[in-house]
């Protein structure tokens, strides 16, 4: 797929996916992604506020907001009215990939399995979230994995964090990495939005290195 969503995470390189239950925590959170380096955020649609967030997280020009943990068809159209630029499932959906066809945003699924990377061909798709990564079996499953499938990029998440980063990115299959450990939820109910700017600047740095 070439696609300017697509192609930008890959430049970035790490997705920081945020779970946020506070409104108001949208723009320090927004800020502090620009300001450490890593302009792009996969929200996830699991918080009471979620499309809030995500609508205020999107008003930020320079960042990238795409809409996580989107599972029913139906969110489709609410998150892409808040402002969402790609979509991420944590598994296969066909009607959730189709409803995103539809609107033309970006869908990048949940795999875990040959079975699901399959569907995902099936659907015209080369990206997909290679989820629960660590928990699936990590490195050596998504290596694995990826052998009979060389058209196939990953975004491996889940149980990614500053200590197996490296190894990820530095496997041929690996788009980007997504994970939560940037934007910990201790750090966002502490409102530390300092140390969550630190964390980016940290991802940035591993990705630049
Ligand atoms: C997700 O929604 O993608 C996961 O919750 C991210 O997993 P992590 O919290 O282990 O990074």
């Amino acid at each position: 797929t070439s696609d300017v969503v697509v192609d930008r995470l890959a430049e970035l390189r790490v997705v920081p996916v945020a779970v946020v239950h506070e409104v108001a925590h949208a723009e320090p959170l927004a800020q502090a992604l620009v300001a450490g380096g890593l302009p792009c955020v996969e929200v996830t649609m699991r918080t009471k506020h979620a499309e809030r967030v995500l609508a205020r997280m999107a008003e930020t020009s320079s960042l990238l907001v795409g809409a996580g943990t989107v599972v029913r068809p139906e969110q489709v159209d609410r998150v892409v009215a808040a402002g969402a630029r790609f979509v991420v499932t944590p598994g296969f959906s066909p009607s959730v990939v189709a409803v995103c066809r539809e609107a033309g945003v970006p869908v990048i699924p949940g795999v875990a399995t040959a079975t699901e990377i399959v569907m995902a061909l099936d659907a015209g798709l080369d990206v997909v979230k290679f989820f629960p990564a660590e928990a699936a079996g990590g490195l050596k499953a998504l290596s694995a994995l990826s052998d009979p499938f060389a058209s196939i990029r990953f975004i491996p998440t889940g149980g990614v964090d500053l200590q197996n980063i490296d190894s990820y990115l530095g496997h041929r299959a690996v788009l980007a990495v997504g994970g939560t450990w940037i934007t910990a939820p201790a750090l966002l109910a502490a409102g530390d939005f300092a140390a969550v700017e630190q964390r980016t600047r940290e991802a940035a740095l591993r990705v630049a290195s």
